[in-house]
């Protein structure tokens, strides 16, 4: 930025003096869902319904997130699932945080070139579609590492609700029938999905029909029953295996059997005062949230004001070096040396700020490393609990129902994670990443993800929960949603629905959501030299789902607070909601 001398004044003075800017932001959005006890955002209304009662009747935090996860995997199956793979972000009622990693794992018989032709050519569709693009899944096994260790209820009443839904089925409303819009021929092309999610002749439900999902059912009862076991070690991975070997893939029963859930610590930094816990590697998301926080934190972003091509142009340059750090630096800690450390300190974001012009785009190429060759279904939820206990989970099939693929008899969708990996260096994947040896496919490794479930806490209280789906997506969605609530003034629902931007250094283009930016803006960056493209396709933008503690903004927060909780669900959302009570 040029000379912020007299901005950098009135931005210290605004800190110093800890007052909301005038200029806050008043967003046309529904006020957020207020309670004093609990609050349980998910991207379906019933999941919600399901979460909030867990809390009602005692359960804590992390009972009720398994209990929503299990749930999800009934009513959300665009991304709810117990077939893919997620990351759970706990803040502990004592300020103590955790991070639990039970994402997909790479099959054992997995190789580097495994989706490339004997020219060394990619071949399409074979790490979205079908068998090959399945890794070993892992909520069930991450539910109940959460639940033995940091719940309070059993197994067996959490996954109750869960089996009720499916056995007995489910009225669809618009928001559940539009989640599964486009998908009809994908899920025809699989016996087994066509059976459970389309109606006989193959056409898709219609709103006020009701979803039966009888062989989930059975599976969740005997995951009820025996634990983790029944899919990992018993006839569910059988199944699993045996549809596999039939249909091409390579899962293996030992797969299944050596999957284990990696407890790690989360990722932290500090941006204006307020404190980030997100996800570490395999994740990208907390890394690189924290970077460009670090590196936004240079500039009066509240000064220069929501949307106003200054504020926007630090965005994208800081969101662009970022991704660079994104694409080629990391992976699967248990694989490749993270340089965690180095891209979350404050001096590494200085260097960047250093390097950013003012009023003038970067160019992406020039940061390319050496050796470098040149809707996305996800869900999150937040859950606060009354003594304070904060949830974030993201979980995931990757594309809208994963690999479009369910093993028959398991009533389980399986994901299509494994192209989450770098199947060629330089060839983008379904997110158009372009990425780098890192992130190469091996046995038993773990994808790079972006998924970023967040707790922020301010003088060591919560403050915020949050996260969203999206794809490469996720990490700027987050990103934008805790600017907006920090820097910004926003309530929590006006953070989650304000039109976004983002940019991840390739391709060389700035999205934005449509009237994300006034024409006036568009053409001054224009005239710095970005290309601002505009995104139509609102599942491509995420379903953020957040919780504000203490107040529905930082006004209410600062003029002596408001409701305790309030949650808000993004209003890109059909049949989501915030409960609390
Ligand atoms: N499959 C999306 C992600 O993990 O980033």
């Amino acid at each position: 930025m040029r000379s912020p001398s007299l901005k950098s004044l009135s931005f210290a003075l605004i800190v110093a003096l800890g007052t909301v800017p005038p200029w806050t932001a008043q967003a046309a959005s529904p006020e957020p869902v207020k309670a004093e006890h609990g609050m349980v955002v998910t991207a379906q209304h019933l999941a919600s319904d399901i979460g909030v009662e867990v809390l009602k009747k005692g359960g804590n935090a992390i009972d009720a997130a398994v209990a929503v996860g299990y749930a999800l995997a009934v009513v959300y199956p665009t991304a709810g699932n117990i077939g893919g793979g997620g990351f759970m972000t706990i803040r502990f009622k004592d300020g103590k945080t955790t991070f639990l990693d039970f994402r997909e794992r790479a099959p054992l018989a997995a190789t580097k070139s495994m989706y490339l032709d004997d020219k060394g050519n990619l071949v399409k569709g074979l790490s979205t579609n079908g068998y090959l693009a399945v890794g070993v899944p892992g909520p069930v096994m991450g539910f109940e590492h959460a639940r033995s260790r940091y719940g309070t209820r059993p197994l067996k009443e959490l996954i109750a609700p869960a089996i009720k839904l499916a056995e007995e089925g489910f009225v669809l409303e618009q928001g559940d029938v539009e989640s599964f819009d486009g998908r009809t021929e994908r899920l025809a092309k699989d016996p087994a999905a066509a059976a459970i999610f389309l109606k006989p002749g193959g056409k898709p439900f219609a709103v006020g029909e009701k979803l039966v999902q009888a062989d989930l059912a059975a599976s969740l009862s005997s995951i009820a029953e025996k634990g983790p076991d029944a899919f990992y070690k018993g006839a569910i991975a059988d199944a699993i295996v045996k549809a596999s070997a039939e249909k091409g893939g390579i899962l293996a029963k030992k797969d299944f059997e050596q999957y284990a859930v990696r407890e790690l610590e989360p990722v932290k930094c500090n941006y204006r005062g307020y404190d980030i816990v997100s996800s570490p590697p395999p994740s990208s998301g907390g890394v690189i949230i924290c970077e460009i926080l670090n590196i936004l934190e240079g500039y009066p972003l509240s000064y220069l004001g929501y949307g106003s091509a200054e504020t926007v142009h630090a965005m994208i340059e800081a969101m662009r070096h970022a991704y660079v750090d994104r694409n080629t630096a990391l992976g699967d800690p248990d694989f490749v040396e993270n340089p965690v450390s180095k891209l979350t300190d404050k001096a590494y974001a200085k260097e960047i700020r250093d390097k950013i012009e003012p009023f003038r785009a970067g160019v992406s190429q020039a940061l390319m490393p050496a050796g470098f060759a040149e809707s996305k279904e996800t869900t999150h939820y937040s859950i606060i609990d009354d003594d304070g206990n904060a949830v974030a989970v993201t979980y995931t099939l990757n594309g809208s129902f994963g690999a479009g693929v369910v093993a028959p008899g398991t009533g389980i969708l399986l994901n299509n994670e494994m192209d989450d990996f770098t199947a060629k260096p330089g060839a983008p994947n379904l997110y158009g990443l372009v990425q780098g040896e890192a992130n190469a496919i091996a046995p038993g490794k773990t994808p790079l993800s972006s998924m970023s479930p967040t707790i922020v806490s301010k003088d060591g209280k919560p403050f915020m929960v949050i996260g969203s789906p999206g794809g490469a997506r996720i990490i700027t969605i987050t990103l934008e949603a805790i600017i907006n609530v920090i820097d910004h003034g926003m309530n929590i629902q006006e953070a989650v629905d304000a039109p976004r931007l983002h940019h991840q250094w390739l391709p060389d283009k700035v999205f934005m959501e449509p009237y994300a930016l006034s024409p006036d803006t568009r053409k001054l960056l224009a005239a710095m030299g970005h290309d601002v493209q505009i995104d139509e396709s609102w599942k491509i933008w995420g379903q953020a789902t957040g919780i504000l503690v203490g107040g529905e903004n930082l006004e209410e927060i600062g003029a002596g607070g408001g409701a305790r909780f309030n949650g808000a669900v993004d209003s890109r959302i059909g049949a989501g909601a915030a409960r609390g009570y």
